[in-house]
């Protein structure tokens, strides 16, 4: 891959699929990079980009209803190759010349395809049978010129087609969900067989020209200045950034009193001590604290601390007076979501988790070395720089802290308690293993106090919640099962050590209807 220049890539184009960021993510699998792009944009994309190839979404709509996504056909004339997975091979084969019935009934779920004598490309090395992900309602009946059968189910004939001559190929099934046994294969083959891409697409070949791109943006003596929070984003961030310029960046972590425990100091010995960079901790545990003294109401309490942290990071901000960019881990999905052309509430439900965001007011000049980046490619280009595992692998934790995770009124000793009950919550998770397949697992302290015995005495204290839940990514969940044993043990340590706490309850809410956080 040449450094510095736009990668050879795919157009994805997004005609209302709900699985657009997973096709992205098969694609970028397969070692090659793509951009998500709606119709309306799609010819202006394809023309700033360098372009090896492009792919149709599916999408809800019939291509006979009123209001279905128009595709501008020049799409089929750039001379690359395209696939289309369902609505997009309908629309595909509709406007070469081809012809899509609605079938009346609609196909759902695991289906058997079988692979005809076809030696095309998109299915090299898979032969006989095997098992897709179907959902649709209409089909092609009738192929293009040109296109010929690849693959046939009992009730789709035309379950996989191709033109081998102009590269279009056209699948009525979703090989990006993993339900198709083959689906990422088949992928694979359109990235390397048929758009020869060389599938380069690597955390290495990634983290160099993202180095490459921020020294040629901050230039020989720009400062950046980066707000760390512990998580996995702004940690890669700053550690490509320090890479590229040095300690020309100048990072800024502020303790806002709202941490797990052990957080700071694993946030100072991590980059610090063992990345080298210029790194100013702000002790602003008390400005947080006392600013949400007697605030109950949840939107108060993430209003009170964006603008806290607005302001002290300000302050700080003041100090690098020569700093003229400012560093920061936004990522490829938070991009994809500004553009949605299709419903769903994603952001909507984002917007609420804007807190730590920073003013535009702070006339800086962006650098955002992961804007092009999912959160997976984030982790492996972190475990390429060499970044401490136990910061790459953190669960997910909401800007506000803790503060969310104290329903009611916040106080110095509710946060210490909570602090030490999730400790051992988590501490006992990851000693048995369990972890592995959650996404988060935490205490939650509640605004209620119950009545339990201690030895001889009477107490009246404090109940923990224990928030233990698997997700994919966040948006929705289930609470996951911890054995009775494991769950026991975190149970008594936490009513045995924490003093205050004499009761531990078990959330078992689905998201929805519940959310992953309490407030
Ligand atoms: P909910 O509670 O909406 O959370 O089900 C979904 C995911 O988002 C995380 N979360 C946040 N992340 N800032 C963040 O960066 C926030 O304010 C915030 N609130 C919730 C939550 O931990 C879960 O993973």
């Amino acid at each position: 891959m040449q450094l510095g220049e736009r990668p050879q890539g795919l157009l994805i184009v997004d005609l209302g699929t709900q699985y657009a960021q997973l096709i992205a993510r098969r694609l970028r699998e397969a070692g090659t990079w793509c951009e998500i792009h709606p119709p309306a944009r799609a010819m202006e994309a394809a023309a700033a980009m360098n372009l090896a190839g492009i792919v149709l979404s599916g999408g809800p709509a019939s291509v006979y209803a009123e209001g279905a996504p128009e595709v501008p056909a020049g799409l089929l004339e750039l001379g690359v190759p395209v696939l289309g997975i369902c609505y997009g091979m309908q629309w595909m084969s509709r406007t070469l010349g081809g012809e899509v019935e609605g079938s009346g009934k609609r196909e759902f779920g695991h289906t058997e395809i079988q692979r005809g004598e076809d030696s095309s490309a998109l299915f090299a090395g898979i032969e006989g049978s095997t098992i897709v992900w179907m959902s649709h309602g209409d089909k092609v009946v009738k192929l293009p010129p040109g296109f010929h059968t690849v693959a046939s189910s009992a009730t789709c004939e035309h379950a996989a087609i191709g033109d081998d001559e102009r590269r279009f190929y056209g699948v009525q099934f979703h090989p990006e969900v993993s339900h198709s046994v083959r689906g990422k294969e088949i992928l694979a083959n359109f990235v390397l067989d048929v758009c020869k891409l060389p599938g380069d697409w690597k955390a290495e070949n990634i983290a160099e020209r993202e180095i490459e791109k921020i020294k040629k943006l901050v230039g020989e003596t720009g400062e950046v200045i980066l707000g760390l929070s512990g998580g996995v984003d702004s940690a890669v961030a700053a550690v490509l950034v320090h890479r590229a310029i040095g300690d020309r960046l100048h990072c800024i972590f502020v303790d806002n009193g709202l941490l797990r425990k052990g957080e700071r100091e694993l946030v100072e010995h991590a980059f610090r001590d063992h990345v080298g960079l210029d790194l100013t901790t702000v002790d602003a545990r008390k400005r947080f604290v006392d600013g949400l003294a007697g605030v109950t109401d949840p939107e108060r309490k993430r209003k009170i601390i964006g603008n806290e942290f607005v302001e002290v990071f300000r302050v700080e901000a003041k100090r690098f007076q020569d700093a003229r960019f400012l560093g920061q881990g936004t990522l490829y999905p938070d991009v994809i979501e500004s553009v949605a052309v299709h419903g769903g509430n994603t952001a909507v439900i984002k917007s609420h988790h804007n807190v730590g965001g920073l003013p535009d007011d702070l006339d800086m000049e962006l650098v955002e070395p992961l804007r092009e980046l999912f959160k997976d490619e984030v982790r492996e280009v972190g475990r390429y720089l060499g970044l401490d595992e136990r910061i790459l692998m953190r669960q997910p934790f909401p800007g506000p802290g803790l503060a969310v995770r104290i329903a009611g009124e916040i106080t110095q000793e509710r946060l210490d308690l909570l602090a030490e009950a999730d400790a051992i919550c988590t501490a006992e998770i990851e000693a048995a293993g369990a972890h592995k397949t959650l996404w988060q697992y935490f205490a939650v302290l509640l605004p209620v106090k119950s009545v339990g015995v201690m030895g001889d005495a009477r107490t009246y204290e404090n109940a923990c919640a224990l928030r233990i839940v698997e997700s994919v990514d966040g948006m929705t969940a289930d609470w996951g099962y911890l054995d009775h044993q494991l769950l026991r043990r975190i149970s008594n340590r936490i009513i045995n050590e924490v003093k205050g706490i004499n009761r531990v309850v078990l959330d078992i809410s689905s998201k929805p209807p519940a959310t992953i956080e309490w407030e």
